[in-house]
């Protein structure tokens, strides 16, 4: 199998960090550094909700991606302080992580809620970033591809092949410890979720899928970590809060 890509596609999950002027700040100073049109479409960035508008106004007219990191899976109704994917869809946001494990973790959010997201996104065509990935414990067990294969299964139950979708391999005990996967670990999680897709889909399909890897990175691990066959891409977060680190992540990769 073979990947399309000769550079990373760099998405920056900023959780719940920066406010309005803050993520304005950002966006200025990215688009100052990347200019060209083609390397500004291999960005994307989930800043906070409510900060969705600016980054419409700012990044709107560019080639740079940008989304939401969490939606509600109904079109509409009595859902206090959710978001729905039509209000995504319209205010212009391409994209949406779902399944993040913080989210997984402290709101308990099931695979079967997240397979609903995921074709509700769809249908309002933006595209989902699916989040998957085994805590230390599992790992540890031996039960890594027991775990993303149950995560793929539930999760993309109702996907529409016809439709885009991206998968972010997140072991959660790289997110935010510094504890960053070798890249032979990564390339063995990313060829079994590649390989898992062919499966279920098609060849075509499994190699037009874009696989980022999430989990501590920074501008000194990208290279590594891209060099593995099927790596196509990054989720940071940590590093994506500063121009300077974010870009550097792409640059040196
Ligand atoms: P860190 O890069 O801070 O480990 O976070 C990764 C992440 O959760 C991206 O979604």
């Amino acid at each position: 199998m073979q990947r399309s890509q000769d550079k990373p596609i760099v998405a920056g999950n900023w959780k719940m960090n920066k406010n309005a002027r803050e993520s304005i700040e950002f966006f200025q100073g990215f688009l100052r550094e990347i200019t060209e049109e083609t390397e500004q479409s291999q960005f994307i960035l989930f800043p906070q909700n409510i900060n969705l508008l600016a980054a419409k106004q700012v990044l709107g007219s560019t080639k740079v991606g940008w989304g939401a990191q969490n939606c509600y899976p109904k079109e509409s109704g009595a859902f206090t302080g959710e978001t729905s994917p039509q209000a995504l869809s319209e205010v212009g946001a391409q994209y949406c992580l779902i399944g993040h494990s913080e989210r997984r973790t402290i709101f308990q959010e099931s695979d079967e809620f997240i397979a609903d997201k995921l074709v509700t996104l769809q249908s309002w065509g933006v595209t989902p970033v699916l989040c998957i990935g085994e805590t230390k414990e599992q790992r540890d067990q031996g039960k890594t591809e027991e775990v993303l294969k149950n995560q793929l299964e539930i999760g993309l139950s109702k996907n529409r092949i016809e439709c885009p979708l991206m998968i972010a391999y997140e072991p959660v005990w790289a997110i935010g410890t510094g504890d960053v996967a070798t890249p032979e670990q990564a390339g063995l999680a990313h060829k079994f979720i590649r390989s898992e897709l062919a499966t279920k889909y098609t060849e075509d399909y499994a190699n037009q899928t874009v696989i980022m890897y999430g989990g501590s990175v920074k501008p000194d691990s990208s290279k590594a970590l891209f060099a593995q066959e099927h790596v196509d891409g990054f989720l940071v977060g940590g590093a994506s809060l500063e121009v300077s680190s974010f870009i550097a992540i792409y640059k040196n990769s």
